[in-house]
């Protein structure tokens, strides 16, 4: 399939192209480069063999996208693009609603001129709120949120549903990803945060190398056995190949999917940090220190209809994403800029 990546410059989308062109896919990237680098394609390349089709755009702007839509025979958009970090989210709301909501309705109105029937959509396990019971499976309702960065996922896939309720054989397939961590085993494509990251496995990668003093974890009072929050990490490359699976749910009739897609496996902050040490023989000093607001204690996957439906379940274990992660900081301290 020839398939138009949003955000396909970006932590998650550039593993996910891997992924596409190892199963046979044609994927076109496109993305305005807010929050990653174009090096990312010359590292697909020396991995593939393949030089991706970049296109540098911002999905708000719909003279472009027509034209990319127009020249490409497109059949599915797997949609990446948008701004993710909570804390500035709060700080900028109206960015946040213009980029993630206004983007992504006008990538539907170009999809729709263009007759372009399917689309996966980046959600998150955010949508979820404050879980009432664990594991979270799909059909549990969606909770409260307490940042502009989760409502703007919990409202992008409430737009999606309307839009495929009103055009019945369009595909919409929401995926709702835990907390993607790791790197490609090659250790030249990765995470690359800008500035003090905001979250924790690219914190702890920081520390290791040398760049932070220490790591602070955020409360040690949760409802969970060591009393720090508990996660359900994902390596990037399982969550990747989630993807291509996805592309299974897509049917000539139509529909509406929604999929989770971790482990179904619960990891406390200080299981990752002693995880992490003793999968690369390095020390992560840490402090306890308060809890960040809007925190819940414990949140992991019943990835149960993944495996039922599209034959996917994630492969790679906690030691896995710690030793990729750290292959990939290690040899790029700095990132893509190294
Ligand atoms: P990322 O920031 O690395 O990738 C997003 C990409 O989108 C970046 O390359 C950025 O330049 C691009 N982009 C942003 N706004 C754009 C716009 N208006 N037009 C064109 N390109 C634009 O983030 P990621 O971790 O790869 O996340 C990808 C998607 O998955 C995001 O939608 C994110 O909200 C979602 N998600 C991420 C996580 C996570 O933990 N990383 C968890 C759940 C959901
Ligand atoms: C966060 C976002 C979520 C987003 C996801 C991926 C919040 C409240 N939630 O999820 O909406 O989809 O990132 O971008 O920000 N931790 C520390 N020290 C740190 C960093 C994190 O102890 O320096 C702890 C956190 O308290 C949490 C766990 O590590 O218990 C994981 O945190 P993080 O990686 O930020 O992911 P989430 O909070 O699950």
């Amino acid at each position: 399939m020839k398939i138009l990546v949003t955000g396909g410059a970006g932590f998650i989308g550039s593993h996910t192209i891997i992924e596409l062109i190892e199963a046979g896919h044609e994927p076109i990237a496109y993305d305005n480069l807010c929050n990653s680098s174009p090096v990312v394609f010359e590292r697909i390349k020396a991995i593939t063999g393949v030089d991706v089709p970049f296109i540098e755009g911002d999905i708000r702007d719909a003279g472009k996208l027509h034209e990319v839509f127009s020249q490409n025979d497109i059949d599915c958009v797997i949609h990446f693009a948008g701004l993710k970090a909570v804390g500035e989210s709060v700080e900028k709301p109206i960015e946040y609603y213009d980029n993630n909501i206004g983007g992504t309705v006008k990538l539907l109105e170009a999809m729709r001129d263009a007759g372009c029937k399917n689309i996966i959509f980046s959600s998150s396990a955010t949508v979820y709120g404050a879980p009432a019971s664990l594991p979270l499976t799909e059909d549990m309702p969606k909770g409260e949120l307490t940042n502009p960065y989760g409502r703007t996922k919990s409202m992008i896939e409430d737009i999606l549903a309307d839009v495929q309720y009103a055009i019945p054989n369009m595909n919409v397939v929401l995926l709702r990803y835990f907390n993607p961590i790791g790197a490609h085993p090659s250790g030249t494509m990765g995470e690359d945060p800008s500035g003090i990251p905001n979250n924790l496995m690219p914190y702890i990668t920081q520390v290791a190398v040398g760049k932070l003093a220490e790591l602070g974890v955020f409360g040690d009072d949760y409802d969970t056995p060591d009393g720090t929050g508990v996660r359900d990490y994902i390596h990037v490359m399982d969550l990747a190949s989630g993807h291509v699976a996805a592309l299974k749910a897509i049917k000539p009739e139509g529909g509406l999917y929604i999929y989770n897609l971790g482990t179904g496996n619960g990891t406390s902050v200080l299981e990752l940090v002693h995880a992490f040490e003793e999968a690369t023989g390095v020390k992560v000093p840490y402090a306890i220190k308060p809890r960040r607001a809007g925190d819940i204690d414990a949140c992991y996957a019943d990835c149960g209809k993944a495996q039922r439906e599209l034959g996917w379940k994630a492969q790679y274990d906690i030691a896995h994403m710690c030793a990729d992660s750290w292959r990939w900081q290690q040899a790029n301290p700095n990132g893509y800029r190294s």
